[in-house]
């Protein structure tokens, strides 16, 4: 018989933990699209191809290579992903979510999720970095349907929700690392705005009446990628933050053609800044989440049946 979703995710995390003992990461990234080069952030990580660890998926899209990295910053671990999977590869919502299944298991407690989107809302600008607050799931998926598996949540049994069949989706882009982050980004004057994240399966662009409809359902921002993530995510018990580049005005809202190539190279453009901000960011929530899990230890709630 196959190896289960949960002993095949725990096999990778294993494997991983054997590659870089001596690094416990506490927060994952996964860099989207023509963000790659924000990896250079962790000076002597410790890099892994997908293609060397048991039963992870492979990106075939351009500007999406597969490593991850394991290493610190300011001695906070981290692990990287840089290059994600899509469900527009003909990937199943299983295979597209089982990175972020391994991270959890190797002991991270926040996923920090970045992206590449097409500003729907008026007023927003290409090369702008945003906070997603909030997601609209239209990929026609839900990645948790099929039996529960609450082992994935087990190191988070005390926090709402966790490993439940059915949990609270209603903060599920953390409110206080959003706050965080906002205080961060001012620092170094970028003002952060929030965003609602609507998810496409792609893998065509939308059309613009398409757009106009999303408008309607209180969608700022298009992407194909994100939320199957963040659904897992929430459901292991992680504290997720999600950062979205805008790289293009959406389809019918600007003049040019839309491309792979525009969005790629929009990416590129600000992932300097994007670097900047998680530099700063990243020993932040490592410090905000030390105290947090001590708190938790000494008051564990009771987990609901
Ligand atoms: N639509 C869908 N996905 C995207 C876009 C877009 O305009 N830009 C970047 N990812």
């Amino acid at each position: 018989m196959a190896a289960s979703l949960f002993d095949q995710a725990a096999a990778a995390a294993q494997f991983l933990r054997q590659q870089a003992q001596s690094v416990q990461p506490q927060i994952g990234l996964v860099l989207g699209s023509g963000l790659g080069a924000v990896a250079g952030i962790l000076a002597d990580a410790t890099r892994i191809p997908y293609s060397a660890i048991p039963h992870f998926p492979q990106s075939t899209v351009v500007g999406h290579s597969g490593q991850l990295h394991l290493g610190t910053l300011n001695s906070v671990g981290v692990a990287i992903l840089q290059g994600r999977v899509h469900f527009y590869e003909g990937y199943t919502p299983e295979q597209v979510t089982f990175p972020t299944r391994v991270l959890g298991l190797l002991g991270i407690d926040t996923l920090i999720l970045t992206n590449a989107g097409g500003a729907i809302r008026p007023g927003l600008s290409i090369g702008q970095l945003l906070l997603l607050s909030d997601h609209i799931n239209l990929l026609g998926f839900n990645p948790l349907v099929g039996p529960n598996e609450p082992r994935f949540a087990a190191r988070f049994a005390a926090r709402p929700g966790a490993g439940q069949r059915f949990f609270d989706m209603t903060a599920a882009y953390d409110p206080a690392l959003r706050s965080l982050a906002r205080r961060v980004a001012a620092k170094q004057n970028l003002t952060l705005d929030e965003a609602v994240y609507l998810a496409v399966p792609g893998p065509s662009f939308e059309t613009p009446a398409e757009i106009r409809a999303f408008q309607r359902l209180g969608a700022d921002l298009v992407g194909m990628s994100t939320v199957p993530e963040t659904i897992v995510a929430r459901h292991s018990g992680l504290r997720v933050l999600g950062i979205s580049c805008v790289t293009n005005l959406a389809a019918g809202l600007g003049n040019s053609t839309l491309s792979h190539e525009e969005v790629f190279a929009a990416g590129r453009s600000v992932e300097t800044r994007l670097a900047q901000l998680l530099l700063a960011l990243i020993p932040e929530i490592g410090a905000a989440a030390l105290a947090q899990s001590h708190s938790e230890k000494s008051n564990p709630q009771e987990p609901a049946s």
